[in-house]
């Protein structure tokens, strides 16, 4: 299998600036665990913006039922915020971890209608922006490298066929493998999904395609850690060195 070609202009890094590497895709196309190993290969800090839309979902949720609205939801975004550990921010709820609320299958049902609100938009993009402020960080979502980072160094859209989705998802989830018939119904919930959140889900022009159907884990990281490393050392000419 040959190597995904580098974006055409790559950005050059101004001396002292920080990096941003994006990985965008759809769900459970392996944005989040691929993110987390870069990030960690690199020394850079992950941002998980999905968690982010997660944990204002299961706020409202716990806060409000299921029937509530963006007002609702934003009158409770206050008692979150994103906190660094020492790879990654992690969101927190009146400073408790969300790490197994945020999973929750309610929450996953929900958690498109939360991300179409305009103002729940904003304030993940302002969350994601002011944690990456000053650092280099590898940030997942949908819309990195077009909203929030337009201007990231290196931008990744990860695809995966759905079946293959499907079934990793099903693996992480139980720790065995699923049979096909729990892999056709969680393909049909993923394909769901992808519906839902296709306006956002938006391919950057200068990002790099990987399709991860055929790739281990590791492979994938491998590409992406050795297309970062161009940025991050200063490779080819007229790219700057880190600082
Ligand atoms: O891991 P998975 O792909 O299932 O989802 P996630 O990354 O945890 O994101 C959860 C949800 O947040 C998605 O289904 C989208 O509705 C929304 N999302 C978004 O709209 N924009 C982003 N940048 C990230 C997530």
């Amino acid at each position: 299998m040959s190597m995904p070609t580098p974006p055409s202009s790559p950005r050059i890094r101004a001396a002292g600036a920080s990096l941003v590497v994006a990985i965008d895709g759809p769900a459970a196309s392996g944005k989040s665990s691929t993110a987390q190993w870069v990030a960690q290969r690199l020394g850079f800090r992950h941002i998980d913006s999905g968690a982010l839309y997660r944990a204002a979902t299961a706020v409202a949720l716990a806060r409000a039922g299921d029937t509530f609205d963006e007002t609702t939801v934003l009158s409770f975004v206050g008692e979150l915020s994103l906190e660094p550990s020492r790879h990654t921010f992690a969101p927190m709820w009146n400073g408790e971890s969300m790490e197994e609320l945020i999973r929750a299958p309610e929450v996953t049902r929900l958690v498109s209608r939360v991300a179409q609100m305009r103002g729940v938009r904003a304030w993940v993009d302002a969350n994601v922006r002011r944690a990456a402020e000053g650092r280099d960080v590898v940030v997942d979502g949908r819309d990195i490298g077009t909203v929030v980072f337009p201007d990231a160094h290196l931008k990744v859209f990860l695809i995966a066929d759905p079946w293959e989705r499907a079934r990793r998802r099903l693996t992480q989830r139980h720790g065995r493998a699923p049979t096909d018939a729990e892999i056709a119904e969680e393909t049909e919930r993923l394909v769901q999904r992808d519906a839902k959140d296709a306006t956002q889900t938006v391919q950057a022009k200068d990002a790099v395609l990987i399709d991860t159907t055929y790739l281990t884990q590791a492979e994938q990281v491998e590409r992406i850690v050795s297309l970062a490393r161009v940025f991050r050392d200063g490779g080819p000419e007229g790219l700057a060195p880190r600082s």
